[in-house]
């Protein structure tokens, strides 16, 4: 089933950053795109999951455009099926880290995944508020409350910038294990070309195009 489909998608801010870009993602597909710092990568990756709109092309979310979908709709789709990992988690951070996974499991109804929290490795400093865990931890929290949703589509920028390697590597195989146990997709954006191309597809953004290189 096609999950998310981009059409001759442009934008520019100070400059052109991209024009023309097309991708196509599928259930249970993992894609990862690359560029140098500053080709634009987040931006496109806001653009796809619904927090900028683009200045020219379109969008497509399960089918429909983003831009002909109701409040209502748009609403939904962000509360239950997009999942975003971004580098400014935005964690509540007045709460502690469960309450903050409550937060998702009251608004989707799952249950909060006990082996979700072993294999993230916070289960330690669960009850501690967000203000006092380490920015890899904070990570790896707000990567927990997004799971716990259990959305059908997963955007994530740099989402193991602040993990070593052995901690990075298991985050990585829980996204593709998600991806594949739930029939999901993934766009990762990363500099990182060896975790790149642990995705099924990867794509480069470079000279303002997005080009497929795997
Ligand atoms: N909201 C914004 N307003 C103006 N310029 C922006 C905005 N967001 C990003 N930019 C600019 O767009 C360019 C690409 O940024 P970004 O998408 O973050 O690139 P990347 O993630 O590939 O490093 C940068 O020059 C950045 O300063
Ligand atoms: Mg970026």
């Amino acid at each position: 089933m096609n999950l998310l489909s981009v059409n001759n998608l442009s934008h520019t801010f100070e400059y052109k950053l991209f024009s023309d870009v097309n991708l196509e993602l599928n259930s249970g597909e993992t894609i990862a795109i690359i560029g140098m710092s500053g080709s634009g990568k987040s931006t496109l990756l806001h653009i796809l999951s619904t927090l900028l709109t683009q200045d020219e092309g379109s969008v497509s979310l399960f089918g429909e455009e983003i831009s002909s979908m109701s409040k209502k709709k748009l609403t939904e789709i962000k509360r239950y099926d997009l999942g975003l990992i971004f580098q400014s988690h935005y964690l509540f951070n007045g709460f502690t880290a469960y309450e903050n996974l409550e937060v998702s499991e009251i608004l989707s109804q799952n249950k909060i995944d006990e082996i979700l929290l072993e294999r993230l490795n916070i289960k330690k400093v669960i009850e501690n508020k967000v203000t006092k865990l380490s920015g890899g931890q904070q990570q790896r929290v707000s990567i927990a409350r997004v799971l716990t949703k259990q959305p059908r589509i997963i955007f994530a920028d740099e989402p193991t910038g602040n993990l070593d390697t052995k901690t990075a590597d298991n985050v990585m195989q829980l996204f593709f294990e998600y991806c594949k146990d739930k029939n999901a997709g993934m766009i990762l954006v990363t500099h990182d070309e060896n975790l790149a191309h642990k995705c099924q597809k990867v794509y480069q953004l470079e000279d303002k195009k997005l080009q497929q290189i795997k």
